[in-house]
This record gives structure tokens, sequence and C-alpha cells, in this order.
């Protein structure tokens, strides 16, 4: 470690000044990826159109989120791809919030809001379609938040990861993104979306 910071005070202050602000920034997005559980990594850009397929015929929604939207691949591609929705990304972590938030202003989508926080605290009642690319434990969570807030009809597409104990009402899977499964669920009042558990009592 002291030979390291040996080095680094070796360095010409510009690129010293450079080298340290490269590993905050790594801290940072590692430190959130801890608490989240989830790295900011984009939907693969093959997997991007077949969760796009997965709603194509369906009406346009009023509001889709992107459950955690990281850079911004999925949200802004949302944008464009429905600029009669009201578009929201939600995000925790710092660094790919900004992000996004810089990427706006080059990159202008009127209906596209980029919100901050955890997206766990934040109601979500009002959404026709969610998009989420998360892992296992935030799936988990996320699902109990759905379960509690959204209404008949809402889509949820996920991107690798299942919603355990939903149905999915389609699968694709994408052979030339690392056979990438992406799943879509559909709320019904009813609760038949859950899936029926095997076991005898
Ligand atoms: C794998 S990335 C997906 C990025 C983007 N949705 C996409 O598909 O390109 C998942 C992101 O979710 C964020 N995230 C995970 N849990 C979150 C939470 N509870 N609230 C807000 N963001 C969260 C992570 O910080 C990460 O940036």
């Amino acid at each position: 470690m002291l030979d390291f910071l040996d080095h680094v005070t070796a360095l010409p202050t510009n690129e010293a000044t450079t080298l340290v602000i490269m590993l905050l920034a790594g801290l940072l997005i590692l430190v959130f990826t801890v608490i989240t559980g989830v790295p900011p990594m984009p939907t693969h850009r093959l997997v991007l159109p077949v969760m796009f397929d997965l709603i194509a015929g369906e009406k346009t929604p009023r509001i889709a989120y992107d459950l955690g939207c990281g850079w911004g691949r999925l949200a802004f591609a949302l944008a464009s791809r429905f600029p009669g929705a009201k578009v929201i990304g939600i995000e925790l972590s710092p660094l790919p919030w900004l992000f996004c938030k810089v990427r706006q202003l080059v990159q202008r989508r009127p209906n596209l809001e980029i919100r901050y926080g955890n997206f766990l605290r934040m109601p979500l009642g009002d959404a026709d379609l969610v998009f989420c690319y998360l892992m296992i434990n935030a799936m988990r969570r996320l699902q109990a938040k759905l379960d509690q807030e959204v209404g008949d009809g809402t889509l949820v597409i996920s991107n690798s990861f299942a919603l355990q104990n939903w149905r999915a009402e389609r699968i694709e899977v994408v052979p030339a993104a690392m056979s990438a499964w992406v799943y879509r669920y559909r709320v019904s009042a009813d609760g038949s979306h859950h899936q029926v558990s095997n076991e005898t009592p």
C-alpha cells in the first residue's frame, strides 16, 4: 500500500489527480453495488430489441419505469420508443445517476425523468410498464413491492432474472447474448399471475 502511495505521489500532479479521481469513482460504484446488490451493468445491446419485442402490440403505456436505470441505456431507448409515454428511470448509485442527468443535456428526451433514490422506497402504483435488470435478492424485494402496489394489466419485463413467485406469460432466450432469458409478466386482478405452488399441504 505504501509502495502504491509512493508511486502515486511520484506521478506528475495531473496524472496523480486523474488516477485518484478514477480510483474514488471505482470505489463509489463498488460501494453502491454492495448496497444494492446489483452492479450498474447495462442491458446487452442485443437483449434490448428482444425486451421491446415483448411489448410490441401492447398499447402505449402512460407511465413506464426503468427500475435501476444505471447509465441509462434502457431508459433512453424506452423514452425514444414511446414518445407519448412518461418514462421514469430511478437510480440509487450516484455516478450512474449523474451520468444519466448529464446525458439528458446531450440526448434530450422530454418525456424522460431521471430520479435519484431507492425505488423500493418510492411509490410505483401508477406504473403501466416496468422494466428491470436486477439480481435475485433485488428481484425478491421488488416482487414484494409490486405485489402490494401495481394494478391489473401492468406489464413487467425483466432481463435475466425471474420474479420467483410469478408466472411469466412469455420467456425469450437470446442466444447471441450469452443465452440471456427475458421474462414478461402481466399483473391480473384475480392474482393469476402468481405461480401455483406444487407443494401438497
Ligand atoms: C444491471 S443495472 C441495469 C441498468 C439499466 N436498467 C439497463 O438495463 O441498462 C441495475 C441498476 O439498478 C440499480 N439499483 C439496484 N437496486 C436499486 C434500488 N433499490 N433503487 C435504485 N436503483 C437500484 C443499480 O445501482 C444498477 O445501476
